[in-house]
């Protein structure tokens, strides 16, 4: 939500040149906050039809805050932003924050690639996952200390939080050097987490989702209700269903089985609604469908 600071904004050895592995729901956000904030900007997607939605993800977003006077110009900002399929590309980045799907496997092979492509053994090498162990992404490069977690929140240009999660392995330094980005760049608010599955606000949110969802499938009250109630009794901004389809039943669902494998508590199990769910394709907004329909 910063207007563009121009081209001095980098001075004293501040974060510039920025890359983003996967422009989804997260990834293009991180990547729009960025080039707000006036750095030059590389995204890397898996194949052109990706980039290309990725890319109208990004005009649509900075069209509506252009039209909502957040920024002055979207063509401006479109302007520092490069959306590619060649990792290559990211070579030069000074932070590479990764934003795939979350998927174990994935990532590591990703980051395994990061640690040959970027060049700068400064750069920081992060991870937007939700709940994969930091650690397990660290030891698969060469440079472990500088790996971290850097967890955005959906929508990411509205959203000021974020967590900043070193692993046993992570260099101070790194995480300084992220916390300097995050705040003064970026304009965001950083609290620290341990690596630990769902850092501190999914390990208290996703329970309270899986609670609503079990509350819903054993009939003891409407998702309309249940939201309604959250809303009306509790100031929640939404309820727990209208959240869960905001963040994506397939992510919650990921989410879940992360908390659940790390701490074993049947708090964390996803409920076996959410797993029709997401093997109906019925993942929330993103699809048009979840607890709730939407155009
Ligand atoms: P998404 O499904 O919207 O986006 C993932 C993107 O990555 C897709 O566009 C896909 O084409 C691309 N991709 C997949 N494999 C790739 C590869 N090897 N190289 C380049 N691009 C690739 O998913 P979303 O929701 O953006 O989540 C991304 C990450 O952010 C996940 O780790 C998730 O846990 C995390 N996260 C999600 C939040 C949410 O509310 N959805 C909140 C905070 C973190």
């Amino acid at each position: 939500n910063r207007v563009p600071r121009g081209r001095d904004a980098g001075r004293g050895g501040a974060v510039e040149r920025v890359g983003v592995v996967g422009c989804g729901l997260m990834g293009a956000g991180i990547a729009e906050v960025a080039a707000r904030s006036g750095s030059e900007v590389v995204v890397v997607e898996g194949d052109d039809a990706a980039a290309g939605r990725g890319r109208t993800r990004l005009e649509q977003s900075l069209t509506r805050a252009e039209s909502r006077g957040k920024i002055e110009s979207a063509s401006e900002v479109l302007g520092r932003i490069r959306v590619v399929t060649d990792l290559e590309a990211l070579a030069d980045r000074e932070v590479v924050v990764e934003a795939i799907v979350e998927d174990e496997a994935a990532k590591t092979a990703l980051f395994q690639r990061l640690d040959e492509i970027v060049s700068d053994p400064e750069a920081i090498l992060a991870s937007n996952t939700s709940s994969i162990p930091i650690m397990k992404l660290g030891v698969v490069t060469s440079r472990p200390q500088q790996v971290m977690g850097i967890h955005f929140f959906n929508p990411v240009p509205v959203l000021s939080l974020v967590e900043l999660v070193p692993s046993l392995m992570t260099a101070e330094a790194t995480t300084e050097r992220a916390r300097t980005w995050v705040q003064e760049t970026l304009g965001k608010q950083a609290i620290d987490c341990q690596d630990r599955a769902g850092f501190v606000v999914n390990a208290l949110l996703v329970p309270f989702i899986l609670s609503a969802i079990r509350m819903m499938e054993s009939g003891f009250a409407s998702a309309e209700d249940i939201d309604r109630g959250l809303v009306l009794g509790a100031a929640h901004p939404q309820g727990p269903l209208a959240l869960a389809d905001l963040i994506g039943l397939d992510t919650t669902k990921a989410v879940a089985e992360s908390l659940y494998e790390e701490f074993k508590e049947p708090l964390y199990a996803a409920p076996p609604l959410l797993a029709r769910m997401v093997d109906a394709g019925l993942l929330g907004r993103k699809t048009g469908r979840g607890f709730y329909t939407y155009d």
